[in-house]
């Protein structure tokens, strides 16, 4: 048992782009390092989806922290942040899920906040009705930014309100009235009861409070006082972010490694390591302009190869070129230590390789991604060529062995971000990757 390497710290693992690059498996393979005490998610829900492959099983997970799924090689506290928002039935399924797979899920290895907003039946139906009607912004249909929107408004209710039962009875009534009236009015859909509501709650409610307890205390217990690491497992993305994101094609939390401060309450100031998680390619679920976009028969054998299908809603991916522009966003906003770059094994064979090194719009180059979206909307990407490689390269575990081709894109793509390449994903399951660390 490990009492402590004297030097607690955090690691954060965040992905700049549009998510779905791998950040579960990063996680994962660093939950094999003894000084991780716990993995802890602090913004998002369950709109998230993290694959792990481990031999022949692939695990999901979308609410949970990643950290599970080495939950029966060694003792690990999973934590869901305040700054996260979740739907009890999902969480519950999710529990189910694991337990099936035969990984224990108890209090002793989850600690839910007791500050994290619920998403209520009410902000669902909220959610169906706007993603049913003109302005849907092509959401996960999870009512992430219902549920946060309420939090906001001073309406939300949060776990730990679910150990006193009147007191919610009271708290949901002023959301419940605000969200029917919105949907009677604006969008002539069914209104929703104070039972369903409440049953809901009541299903659920004995189950989760023995999970339910103060993360900011328990996380900084690790770091400040047993010099534990701590590792921070990013959600969606950079450019989904709130508040530095591609808005309003965003998701409704802030992402970017500094929001660990509201969502968890540790200090960013502690954080030692942020590994940037990227792919050698871009992908994008969901609308909103992707200048680097390819509507090529690559981008479909991308698709293909890569299994370029959103693990939460099985939507097709949109494919795109690396940006530069998003690494050099990334070096401003949330620097990275370290990259770790997925999947260049989807790309073997593709005589010709393409980076975005800027955008150009009605004859006049844009400095920096911009932060309104018809200033973004048309922009044409600068690609530049690279050759590719036909060496086949799963499961490599050797920069070395890499083909020359292939290294020198990868430091290309690196080179914006500012930081080293750590890890090489060189195929889905857990041993390919090449560790550089
Ligand atoms: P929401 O987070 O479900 O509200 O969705 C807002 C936007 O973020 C949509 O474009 C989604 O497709 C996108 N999004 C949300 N979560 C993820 C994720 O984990 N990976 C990739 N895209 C996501």
């Amino acid at each position: 048992m490990k009492t402590g390497n004297g030097k607690g710290s955090i690691w954060v693992v965040t992905d700049p782009a549009y998510g779905d690059n791998g950040k579960g498996r990063i996680v994962d393979f660093l939950t094999a390092k003894e000084e991780v005490a716990a993995v802890v998610r602090w913004q998002g829900g369950a709109n998230a989806g993290h694959e792990i492959v481990v031999g022949d099983v692939s695990i999901d997970v979308h609410c949970l922290p990643s950290g599970f799924v080495r939950a029966k090689d060694r003792q690990i506290l999973n934590v869901m942040g305040r700054g996260m928002v979740v739907s009890l039935p999902v969480l519950f399924a999710e529990i189910d899920k694991l337990r099936q797979l035969g990984i224990p899920i108890t209090p002793k290895n989850l600690l839910i906040s007791n500050g994290l907003h619920l998403t209520l039946p009410y902000h669902l139906a909220l959610e169906q009705a706007r993603e049913s009607g003109s302005e849907k912004k092509g959401t996960t249909k999870r009512a992430i930014s219902q549920t946060y929107g309420f939090g906001r408004m001073y309406m939300g209710i949060r776990m730990g309100n679910l150990k006193k039962i009147d007191e919610v009875r009271k708290l949901i009534q002023e959301p419940l009235a605000y969200a029917n009236a919105i949907l009677e009015k604006v969008y002539a859909a069914d209104t929703v009861s104070e039972e369903v509501v409440m049953t809901e709650i009541e299903e659920y409610r004995e189950a989760v409070i023995p999970f339910l307890g103060d993360e900011v205390v328990a996380l900084n217990h690790l770091v400040r006082e047993k010099n534990e690491t701590v590792l921070c497992e990013g959600a969606q993305s950079g450019l989904l972010g709130i508040d530095l994101g591609i808005y309003p094609y965003s998701t409704a939390s802030n992402t970017w490694p500094g929001s660990i401060q509201q969502g968890c309450g540790l200090d960013p100031r502690l954080i030692s390591r942020n590994i940037l998680v990227i792919k050698s390619y871009l992908t994008r679920v969901g609308p909103s302009p992707m200048p680097t976009e390819m509507n090529s028969a690559t981008a479909e054998l991308i698709r293909e190869r890569g299994h370029e299908y959103g693990v939460t809603t099985k939507r097709p991916r949109r494919i795109g070129w690396p940006d530069s522009m998003i690494g050099h966003y990334c070096a401003m906003v949330g620097p990275g230590t370290e990259l770790a770059i997925n999947k260049s094994d989807v790309l073997t064979g593709i005589p010709d390789l393409y980076l975005g090194t800027g955008y150009r719009k009605n004859g006049t180059t844009i400095d920096s991604i911009p932060t309104i979206i018809s200033e973004l909307e048309g922009a044409k990407p600068i690609l530049k060529k690279f050759p590719g490689w036909k060496q086949d390269i799963t499961g490599v575990t050797s920069w070395d062995d890499l083909p020359e081709q292939l290294q020198n894109f990868l430091r290309e793509i690196a080179k914006p971000y500012g930081c080293p390449i750590s890890y090489v994903g060189t195929g889905a399951e857990r041993s390919q990757i090449i560790d550089l660390v």
